[in-house]
């Protein structure tokens, strides 16, 4: 990766001498390559330009520059710009060149040999050198999807997906793990990385649920601070800046019953009030691209859809950079197997600028230059995603700096950034049940401990995990559960491991089973049928029950699970998540080295069937949006199985104060602020106010009734207790025009 055009670190290892040598024999080689292959042959370029030119002048504006580059481009120049293709389908590799290709990418599957930083950086230089050698030497750009930590490569830090971030209610953090994953990133050459997904999980059917911060949109929100950690303040300001991607855009996790790529079926209102604001947050936060969703909107693919590509997200929201298809996406938007023009136009006329194709990128360049020269695709638009795209890679410093700063490279997998995973490992831990204290356990404690997660990183790591899918076993370094366990106990002798939980008998101070799910990725996790735990599990939990010994369960899994009729037999229970890498921060959780601080980031169903629930909805979950306990905690009884009636809120002081975050033609959407003005605490409040014909649409964070033209909305489970000062809020989208209702605020 690169340090900015103002940063010289990088000059002294790359001088432009150097450089322009490799350069100008690269294009010798490139103009015997162009003679090459039939269809879609780039025009004969021309003469390699002489060096110091506008857009090679770092120190102009960037748009000046585009418009230089620009202006000395051919059509086939601009088309290969638009193009993005799997590295391992490039073959021979100078088509790289001899197509004018703009941008590479590695899939879930995608590696190299060994799968080492240094090779996969060696790796990218050598692409670099290649695409350098064009005439115009327009630099590729390199993307791939380090969603927790950079995860194709082994031996880099995991961090806990985005679930177990989204946990951790701390997007300071957040942002730091970006900055850390970018290091990482950088000291392999990369320049972009597909994330951070902000979806909105409104079902957890969905196989990519863990892929999602949270189920209300504040959440996924808030922790669009991860743009910021690996952008930058600024894209390319500073070192190791790596392009960030929002997506995947729009309405992904809204799907009906959590199908993934499915329909999601929600009125403009309620889309713009769910899934809308997290991109609409990372846009002012300057992201640099956004990948659009395979899912479909009321039954219209997002890939097709140009209201909210270029309407909204490149208009209303005000987006400059640029859109990226997802893998293959084109391809579905006729119900056929395989690309056609008439796909591609659809596409980028609805706002694609750039094409994850990702393999026939000739049969691709092809049909894309077929449209374009049919007047089916303006040369406006062609423009305009080269503008877009090119001022992403002058702002990257990629011109001034194109191959990896291997100052970076000794940062994959090191002690520090091992430390901080292990720092969002504790954050991220949920304990959401403790019967008599039995946790924290006493590190003297002669401890039993099962379970088929107890020492596997594979199935700790989850999905996305040296390959697409991950997988059980010991699939990159780190450190297990049982790992952790052992090196935090006086004596490891005292703590004994089955899988199975054999072996096991009344002797043990307590059972610390690790169960949950095996590893997955997106549509290959859905989970349609039931969200139970798995035979083995429940062979495993029965084992241990039957000694009689107290069970502390830690589910390590990406998404709440159904575990309503097991629950009883634990005297604990632990909300693991995919905790990555560092397994050590769970043990520090279950000795209290780190107290829990961990809050729901999605409703826990009471069973499958109860699915889609979200905070708000007026169901009651097992457990609610926000719930979670720490040590020190009178014992929490099990949330009684009927709701809990609501207090009649008896006179208190508190006010509200609406604002209205965003509106539309018929609806909009405001956010309520609750502020305890008395001097005591209150234990929960209530707003009402006089709808005036308004119907509310949505509503998170509350519960909301009306009557008599009235609407009132009651504290949830998590957000009723408030000190004198404390503030709560609580959001809604509803028709017609936002007014000024004068609330009425009433405290308990
Ligand atoms: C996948 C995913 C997307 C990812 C892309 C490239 O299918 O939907 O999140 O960034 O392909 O791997």
């Amino acid at each position: 990766m690169r340090l900015s055009p103002h940063h010289d670190g990088a000059a002294r290892r790359f001088p432009s001498a150097r450089r322009r040598v490799t350069a100008a024999v690269a294009v010798c080689v490139a103009g015997l390559v162009l003679s090459g292959p039939a269809t879609a042959v780039p025009e004969r370029a021309a003469a390699a330009p002489a060096a110091g030119l506008p857009y090679q002048d770092a120190s102009l504006p960037v748009a000046d520059r585009v418009n230089d580059l620009l202006s000395r481009m051919t059509l086939d120049d601009k088309l290969g710009q638009m193009t993005q293709i799997e590295k391992d389908a490039l073959v021979p590799r100078s088509d790289l060149a001899a197509y004018r290709i703009g941008s590479v990418l590695s899939g879930g599957d995608s590696t190299v040999s060994p799968n080492n930083a240094q090779t996969w950086a060696d790796t990218y230089d050598s692409l670099q050198q290649t695409a350098l050698a064009t005439p115009l030497g327009i630099p590729v750009i390199y993307g791939i999807d380090a969603v927790h930590g950079h995860n194709a490569v082994r031996g880099a830090t995991l961090y806990p997906h985005n679930i177990g971030l989204g946990a951790t209610r701390d997007p300071a953090l957040v942002q730091r793990v970006g900055r850390a994953v970018a290091e990482e990133i950088s000291g392999t050459g990369i320049d972009w990385d597909f994330a951070p997904c902000l979806c909105v999980a409104r079902d957890v059917r969905w196989g990519r649920t863990y892929e999602s911060y949270g189920e209300s949109p504040e959440l996924p929100s808030a922790m669009t601070t991860f743009v910021t950690g690996l952008q930058g303040d600024t894209l390319g300001a500073g070192p190791a800046s790596v392009l960030a991607t929002a997506k995947h855009y729009l309405g992904d996790g809204g799907t009906t019953a959590g199908v993934d790529q499915g329909d999601t079926q929600l009125s403009e209102a309620e889309l713009r009030a769910i899934h809308l604001p997290p991109f609409k947050e990372a846009v002012r936060r300057g992201v640099g691209s956004v990948m659009l969703s395979y899912s479909r909107w009321n039954g219209v693919r997002s890939h097709a859809d140009r209201y909210l590509v270029t309407d909204v997200l490149k208009g209303e929201l005000g987006f400059t950079g640029f859109v990226v298809s997802d893998w293959a996406a084109v391809d579905q938007l006729d119900g056929q197997s395989g690309f056609t023009g008439a796909e591609i136009s659809t596409a980028v006329n609805a706002g694609v600028d750039m094409v994850m194709v990702p393999h026939d990128y000739k049969k691709f360049l092809g049909l894309l230059r077929g449209e374009v020269t049919a007047g089916r695709i303006p040369q406006a638009r062609i423009d305009d995603a080269n503008r877009r795209i090119l001022t992403k890679k002058f702002q990257l410093g990629l011109f001034e700096h194109p191959l990896t700063d291997r100052s970076f490279t000794a940062t994959v997998g090191s002690a520090a950034h091992r430390s901080l995973a292990r720092q969002a490992v504790r954050e991220s831990q949920v304990l959401l049940k403790n019967d008599g204290g039995v946790l924290p356990l006493a590190k003297s404690a002669r401890l039993f401990v099962a379970g088929k997660s107890a020492d596997d990183i594979g199935n700790q790591s989850g999905g996305w995990t040296v390959g697409w899918q991950g997988r059980s076993g010991p699939v990159t370094d780190g450190t297990t559960v049982l790992q952790g366990i052992r090196a935090a106990v006086t004596d490891p002798s005292q703590v004994t491991y089955d899988r199975y939980g054999n072996g096991i008998d009344s002797g043990y101070t307590a059972a610390v089973a690790v169960v949950g799910e095996t590893p997955y990725a997106e549509g290959r996790g859905d989970r349609p049928g039931g969200l139970g735990l798995d035979q083995e599990d429940l062979g495993t939990l029965a084992r241990l029950k039957a000694s009689g010994v107290p069970v502390v369960v830690v589910l390590v899994s990406g998404r709440p699970l159904d575990i309503t009729a097991q629950l009883p037999d634990w005297e604990a229970l632990l909300a693991s998540w995919l905790p990555g890498t560092e397994g050590a921060g769970v043990s520090d959780v279950l000795f209290g080295d780190y107290a829990p601080t961990g809050k729901l980031p999605m409703s826990w169903m009471r069973g499958a069937s109860q699915e889609p629930v979200n905070d708000g909805d007026g169901k009651t979950p097992l457990f609610p949006y926000g719930y979670g306990l720490t040590y020190g905690n009178a014992p929490e009884p099990t949330p009684t199985p009927t709701p809990t009636p609501t207090p009649t809120p008896s006179p208190g002081a508190c006010t509200a104060t609406f604002r209205t975050a965003s509106s539309w033609q018929g609806g909009y959407q405001a956010e309520v602020t609750v502020e305890n003005t008395g001097s005591g605490a209150l234990t929960g409040w209530s707003v009402d106010w006089d709808l005036a014909g308004a119907t509310v649409t949505s509503l998170w964070n509350g519960t909301l009734t009306t009557a008599q033209g009235r609407a009132t909305v009651r504290n949830a489970a998590f957000d009723g207790a408030l000190s004198p000062g404390a503030r709560a809020t609580f959001g809604f989208t509803a028709t017609g025009t936002a007014g000024t209702p004068t609330p009425h605020c009433a405290g308990t």
